[in-house]
């Protein structure tokens, strides 16, 4: 008789995962490379990780590409980043369907140059109807932002009278914002060491777990994601309760 999977790996792989993927511009820098030359090879661990994420059967992959905050980069960095945001959506399109991966985004999508939006718009469609991995990717995607338009939806609402504000529970207000409709993340994983949230998903990481990689962006791939993964499967969550074990002493 087949022995069958170990419970961890039946129940312990998250639904949600989200990354800040970050250290792009320290992996050049390391290399007297300029910066893109960072962002550029990140690209292949964005490949590398929806790729694995798509293996394993998680459900949600958000990763923060490019934050409402980044705009205040230099000219150059943020127009490089635009072209290569572009042409990854332009070419992954194959490779996309081919793991039944569907493309959606939150953030506020209409800051990105006309040429990006009108890429963004076509991949969407492109892999709107795949059936695996949702993989979300925040650009120009601020927390703090995306709750302001959330709360001023539920302002719209009210005024309109379709909504009483006795009635502006959690389930309401989470129906307002740019990942209505998805599960709060279970796992947030932040690259290159750094133990700040940088106006993420604030409202969605409540009770996320956190795992920190001292890997630079470019350099986390398959296998550093299995790490983060299997730190995940170790840790308990109470969610403000107690532990089923200590529950019976
Ligand atoms: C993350 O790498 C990519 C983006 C924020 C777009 P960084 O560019 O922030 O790299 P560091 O933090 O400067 O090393
Ligand atoms: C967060 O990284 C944003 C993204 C990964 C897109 P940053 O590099 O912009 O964050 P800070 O400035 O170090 O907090
Ligand atoms: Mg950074």
């Amino acid at each position: 008789m087949k022995t069958p999977p170990a419970l961890h790996e039946l129940e312990r792989i998250p639904r949600h995962v989200a990354v800040i993927m970050d250290g792009n511009g320290r992996w050049a820098r390391q290399r007297l490379l300029p910066r893109i030359e960072g962002h550029r090879r990140g690209i292949e661990s964005v490949r590398a990780v929806v790729r694995a994420a798509g293996e394993l059967g998680i459900e949600y992959l958000t990763l923060y590409a490019f934050s409402k905050e980044n705009w205040r980069r230099p000219k150059m960095e943020i127009a490089a980043l635009m072209r290569l945001l572009e042409r990854f959506l332009r070419e992954e399109i194959g490779e996309l369907n081919e793991n039944k991966v569907r493309l959606k985004t939150i953030g506020a999508r209409d800051d990105l140059p006309p040429r990006v939006l009108s890429q963004l718009r076509k991949t969407e469609a492109a892999t709107a109807k795949n059936s695996g991995l949702t993989l979300i990717l925040a650009l120009s995607y601020g927390a703090r932002d995306e709750i302001l338009r959330a709360v001023r939806r539920v302002a719209a609402d009210a005024v309109a009278g379709r909504l009483s504000p006795d009635a502006v529970d959690e389930i309401a207000f989470a129906a307002r914002l740019d990942t209505a409709g998805v599960p709060d993340p279970d796992l947030l994983i932040r690259t290159s060491g750094e133990l700040r949230v940088s106006n993420f998903l604030l409202w969605q990481i409540s009770y996320a777990e956190f795992v920190i990689s001292p890997a630079l962006w470019p350099d986390f791939r398959r296998e550093h994601f299995l790490e983060a993964l299997r730190e995940f499967a170790n840790r308990r969550r109470r969610f403000g309760g107690v532990d089923p074990v200590s529950r019976k002493a």
